[in-house]
């Protein structure tokens, strides 16, 4: 269970709030969209979910881990290994091989594995290893990122506008991909302002007035 209790953030020293008094409480092996209008909020709440930001006020808990006392390294550290990513600009290096930007996350982890070739063949991706990123469609790229955002067998991803730069195809492509991850035990939350894209998840919420509240 990951539990977010209580969480303020507030970005003007606490004179307005984006996130006031939040709670959410996500079961392991959810599908979760977050959905809210533009600047209610939902990259801050990603980004509290990912620790990549740190809540002004209230407390993270992770499996039962509470992520309040740890430095910034071990933050780090523990996203590594334990949250996957996926940004809306994809954040892919263009002049890195398809196969190089994937294997980067692996570089700062111990733990060597050999998913590699499985996921690329998961996310349809095994053909393009040796291209450089540069040259891939959009739908490629995205695919790209989830594969990176997959290979350290995270517990959680979470993506921010995933559809952002794609077309309905490619959403429906993307959406089958994180629910094909889904299917296998990870937990799955997107953001998005795109209700038809949301309304595919299990669960929905709408982030409002720093609030969220359930619509399905
Ligand atoms: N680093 C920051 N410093 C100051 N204000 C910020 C910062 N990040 C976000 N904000 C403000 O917090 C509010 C919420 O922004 P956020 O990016 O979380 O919204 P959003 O729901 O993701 O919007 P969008 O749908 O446009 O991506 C906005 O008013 C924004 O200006
Ligand atoms: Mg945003």
């Amino acid at each position: 269970m990951y539990k977010l209790n209580n969480i303020y953030k507030s970005y003007d020293n606490e004179k307005t709030f984006v996130l006031n008094n939040l709670l959410l409480e996500v079961n392991n092996g959810d599908l979760l969209a977050i959905t809210g209008k533009s600047g209610s909020g939902k990259s801050t709440l990603l980004n509290i979910l990912s620790t990549i930001d740190k809540p002004t006020r209230g407390y993270y808990t992770f499996n039962n881990i509470n992520l309040d006392n740890m430095t910034n390294d071990q933050l780090a550290s523990f996203r590594n290994s334990h949250i996957g990513v996926v940004f809306q600009e994809y954040n892919l290096f263009s002049e890195f091989t398809v196969q190089e930007n994937i294997l980067l996350p692996t570089v700062f982890n111990k733990n060597k594995n050999n998913y590699f070739d499985e996921i690329t063949k998961l996310l349809g991706i095994d053909f393009l290893l040796d291209k450089k990123a540069k040259l891939l469609s959009g739908g490629e790229q995205q695919r790209v990122a989830v594969a990176r955002a997959m290979i350290n067998n995270p517990d959680m991803i979470l993506a921010d506008e995933p559809t952002g730069n794609l077309d309905k195809d490619n959403a429906e492509q993307l959406f089958k991909m994180l629910k094909n991850l889904n299917e296998r035990g990870v937990t799955v939350i997107a953001v998005t302002h795109n209700l038809n894209f949301a309304e595919k998840f299990k669960n929905i919420y709408e982030l409002k007035d720093g609030q969220l509240f359930k619509q399905k």
